[in-house]
């Protein structure tokens, strides 16, 4: 017999599930899914490669942030090594069953003075990797830009604040076309553009660290901006010539690749999901608000030509207009949207920002984020559908664009935990997710695990893990370790059943009980 709380354990979660009407496949297989959906594992060149200085790489403006002291002294310079050890990683990606693998490319190892001539080392490193990864039937799916800018291009012109920096991208991106592109269908200009404009350029807690008093957050290290900025403009200039800089490259590969290399071109943004804290009429329109603001300040340029209306009204004269001829390159500028998914936050209006007699990009948004992760566990909550939602809203707002889940995954403290059951019930949880969506008309085109080593993080270097595999810091061989997800995924991967063992997890199904 049911205990009492059971049954209404039970009712409510019926009831959540008919509010919400959404679904979280429990029980599936890998060809449940389209054969061209693809799933892989991600990683970026500083949190893998290591050999920062070597072969004629120099320095970008995340080695510059970690060797600030950033990370309590730990930096990339070996991260991985896997410019040495790319070979046994390919070998082991084909072991996991990996279908696809986004890595990106070091601008400052491709073209160490930022623009010129193209290093011959570097160009044959990335040339091996994509042969080898084509050669066990692994799609390379490449970023051009993960927070790695090269710091000569800072130092000579500030880097992204400039407008300069547009051009050398462009120039870039295509040597990186015309050298890879006969392989490479998958390209994504900038990696979470927003957090880029947002951690850099706002509150400093990413490269290259820039903010002003009092907007820096006092968590890290460089906490009160001596580095430099201005947090109530700067994010807005730096979106402005990540847009242009996105907009232009896109131009580039369809009047001079596209005809002969059918590949598509998008660009990646971090996207939280946002739900009211209350039903009001004030934090259910601050939700809107917060939407616009992380995801329309450059889906709506990319979609519609320009910024939405709020942050427009909002920012003023701190957010750059496009001119006509601008908004027409962008509007469109779009193969496909990637995300990063993590969490699902909730949304109070707060109005008071906006008496603020200075304010930044936050302030401007007017909202108080309530984090729903559980941060007292150290570990995201598992909530798919707040990816469901998600997924759906662009769905909805944007036009049914191609999706790539470019990153989603589980952190743990980094410190040898091989059996890995919160990894594996959140990826079970949130591709059971992935799989309703797809049966309700979802344009999504791919799922990657972040990340397949456990990797030199951006806020918080070797402290924290998302990894599949796991790195032996102290191992001079930095051997790889398979942990439980591993095993997991591969099992997924290879067409196996591998609902059985995680019947008992817990997995949020509504959101309501968050609040
Ligand atoms: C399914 O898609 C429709 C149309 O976009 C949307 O209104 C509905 O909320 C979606 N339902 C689920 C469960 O995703
Ligand atoms: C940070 O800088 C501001 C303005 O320059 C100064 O007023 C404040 O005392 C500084 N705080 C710390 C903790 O150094
Ligand atoms: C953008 O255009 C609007 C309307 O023409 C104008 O009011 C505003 O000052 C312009 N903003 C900037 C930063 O030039
Ligand atoms: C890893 O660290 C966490 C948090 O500090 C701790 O709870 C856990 O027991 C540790 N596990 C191992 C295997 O050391
Ligand atoms: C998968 O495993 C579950 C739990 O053991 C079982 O109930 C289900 O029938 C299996 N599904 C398939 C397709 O084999």
């Amino acid at each position: 017999m049911m205990s009492n709380f059971a049954v209404i354990l039970l009712i409510i979660m019926v009831i959540g599930y008919n509010d919400n009407a959404y679904g979280v496949v429990d029980e599936y297989v890998r060809d449940d899914f389209p054969a061209d959906f693809v799933f892989g594992a991600g990683t970026s060149a500083y949190q893998v490669e290591g050999a920062v200085l070597e072969d004629g790489r120099t320095y970008s403006i995340w080695d510059t942030f970690a060797h600030a002291g950033n990370y309590d002294g730990a930096n990339g310079d070996v991260a991985c090594d896997g410019y040495h050890k790319y070979k046994e990683d390919v070998e082991l990606m084909a072991d996991t069953g990996l279908e696809a693998y986004r890595f990106s490319i070091s601008w400052s190892r491709l073209i160490p003075n930022g623009r010129g001539p193209v290093n011959l080392k570097g160009l044959q490193y990335y040339n091996d990797l994509i042969d080898k990864l084509i050669s066990h039937g692994i799609q390379p799916h490449i970023t051009l830009h993960h927070d790695d800018l090269p710091q000569i291009l800072e130092d000579e012109y500030g880097g992204w604040l400039s407008r300069k920096a547009v051009k050398d991208f462009v120039a870039y991106a295509d040597v990186c076309f015309r050298e890879f592109g006969d392989r490479v269908l998958h390209w994504t200009t900038i990696n979470e553009a927003n957090v880029f404009a947002l951690g850099g350029y706002d509150v400093g807690v990413s490269p290259p660290g820039r903010c002003s008093y009092p907007f820096g957050t006092s968590v890290y290290k460089i906490s009160n901006c001596t580095n430099g900025g201005d947090s109530t403009s700067e994010p807005y200039i730096v979106g402005h010539h990540l847009l242009l800089a996105h907009a232009s490259t896109v131009r580039l590969y369809r009047k001079k690749y596209k005809a002969t290399q059918h590949g598509f071109v998008g660009i990646n943004l971090f996207a939280y999901w946002y739900e009211p804290y209350s039903n009001t009429i004030e934090d259910v329109k601050a939700t809107q608000r917060a939407h616009d603001f992380y995801l329309g300040w450059f889906l709506n340029p990319l979609v519609n030509g320009d910024y939405p209306e709020i942050m427009k009204k909002n920012a003023g004269n701190r957010i750059p207009n496009f001119t006509k001829h601008e908004s027409e390159r962008i509007k469109g500028s779009l193969d496909f949207i990637g995300i990063n998914h993590y969490a699902t936050n909730y949304v109070k209006d707060n109005p008071s920002n906006l008496e603020m007699e200075i304010r930044d990009f936050l302030a401007d948004m007017a909202v108080t984020l309530v984090y729903g992760s559980a941060i007292t566990t150290n570990e995201f909550e598992v909530v798919p559908l707040g990816l469901q939602k998600l997924l759906n809203y662009l769905k909805e707002e944007y036009g049914n664009p191609p999706i790539y889940i470019h990153e989603n995954g589980q952190v743990e403290s980094r410190n040898g935990t091989m059996t890995d059951t919160p990894r594996v019930e959140f990826l079970h949880a949130y591709i059971g997710g992935v799989l309703d969506t797809l049966r309700n008309g979802s344009n999504t085109k791919g799922y990657f695990v972040w990340s397949f080593l456990d990797l030199f993080e951006l806020l918080d270097g070797y402290t924290t893990g998302y990894g599949l595999y796991y790195v032996d810091l102290n191992d001079k061989e930095l051997t790889r370790y398979p942990k439980l997800s591993a095993h997991w995924y591969a099992n997924f991967l290879q067409g196996k059943n591998t609902s059985g063992v995680f019947e008992t997890m817990n997995v949020k199904e509504t959101l309501s009980s968050s609040y």
